[in-house]
């Protein structure tokens, strides 16, 4: 009889399985209470908290230019744009949190350096033009990756993503708006803004991850419905929604090659340099070393800040009853005091 228990196991894991398959099938959301495959969980803790780093390393581009915005304007509209950054950041790690992994966790993964996020994040912004190219087109990627998602399979992650882009599509706007008024002014200013769509043209196509046939993990993530499209499909249509946008602000996008291809009924575009998004992606970006030292310091610095909540929520976490607090205001209401 030693293998009866086994087998019982089994049976609960196949029913299980089952169930699960019948949910993706069905296009129903998982739930965190849902039982899912291990390496379902694994795919997307590791998505999600990639994607919850990238948020929050990614506020540091652009909050390198919050004191330095042209105008009282643009001050408020950049920090209000971080904030937002900073938001989604919370929302996507409360959301990996569902699935088992803590906060804590994820945070030294990414001061240990052994996290990823997106490595858009590793090129510098030396202009003010780079505010409205990261908007532009930065933003703009991650709109088109990121619409699919609210429709992933995971109902904390897809629900998050709701929110996530609705202000991603704010901010792709303020980009654009950045641009199209530096391209109505004077020449060097139209200068600036096409050297820094220049500079970013490339990396935000690289957003969309390698070429479908050397991305061995997609069909898995589309098999589960956590990925409704492919890499190089969310790139064509980024293409797409971008070569209107750029007769309208009157700035070239840097491929010569770029072309719409009737037969093919695709874009035709120049070989993406790969060479380049390994080298950033294995740390050897421009500024991965400032983006990873920032982050450490800044979690060092806020250490005062997590212990104060800590202590904080401590305190609170069993409430006085009623009798006890009246009594406390009773005593506070008297004109002696009695604090010592
Ligand atoms: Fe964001
Ligand atoms: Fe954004």
């Amino acid at each position: 009889m030693m293998t009866a228990p086994d087998l019982s196991v089994m049976e609960r894991d196949d029913e299980a399985q089952a169930d699960f398959d019948a949910l993706i099938a069905a296009e129903q959301r998982i739930e965190p209470r849902d039982w899912m495959p291990d390496a379902y969980r694994k795919t997307l803790i590791r998505q999600i908290s990639q994607h919850a780093h990238s948020e929050i390393i990614g506020m540091q581009p652009e909050g390198n230019w919050i004191t330095r915005a042209p105008s009282l304007k643009r001050k408020a509209i950049l920090m209000a744009k971080v904030q937002d950054e900073a938001g989604h950041g919370l929302y996507l790690y409360s959301a990996a949190q569902t699935l088992g992994i803590t906060r804590d966790e994820m945070t030294q993964q990414l001061i240990d350096g052994k996290a990823k996020y997106s490595s858009i994040f590793n090129y510098p912004t030396p202009t003010w033009a780079d505010m409205g190219a990261i908007g532009w087109l930065v933003d703009g990627a991650a709109i088109c990756n990121q619409v699919p998602l609210c429709r992933a399979s995971y109902g904390p992650y897809g629900r998050a993503m709701v929110r996530v882009c609705k202000e991603e599509s704010f901010h792709q706007r303020q980009g654009f708006e950045i641009l199209l008024t530096l391209m109505q002014g004077t020449p060097a200013q139209r200068e600036m803004a096409q050297d820094a769509v220049n500079r970013w043209y490339w990396p935000s196509l690289m957003m969309f991850g390698p070429p479908d046939d050397a991305s061995p993990n997609s069909a898995q993530s589309m098999a589960w419905k956590i990925k409704r499209f492919s890499n190089d499909e969310l790139r064509q249509r980024f293409v797409g929604m971008l070569v209107p946008q750029a007769e309208i602000l009157g700035v070239t996008l840097p491929d010569p090659e770029l072309r719409w291809d009737q037969d093919a009924q695709r874009w035709h575009m120049s070989e993406i340099d790969w060479t380049e998004f390994f080298e950033v992606l294995a740390g050897r970006g421009p500024m991965n070393a400032v983006r990873l030292q920032n982050r450490r310091s800044a979690h060092d610095d806020g250490a005062w800040v997590r212990e104060a909540a800590a202590a904080y929520a401590d305190k609170h976490a069993f409430p006085r009853s009623l009798s006890e607090e009246r009594s406390d205001e009773t005593k506070r209401a008297q004109p002696t005091g009695v604090a010592s």
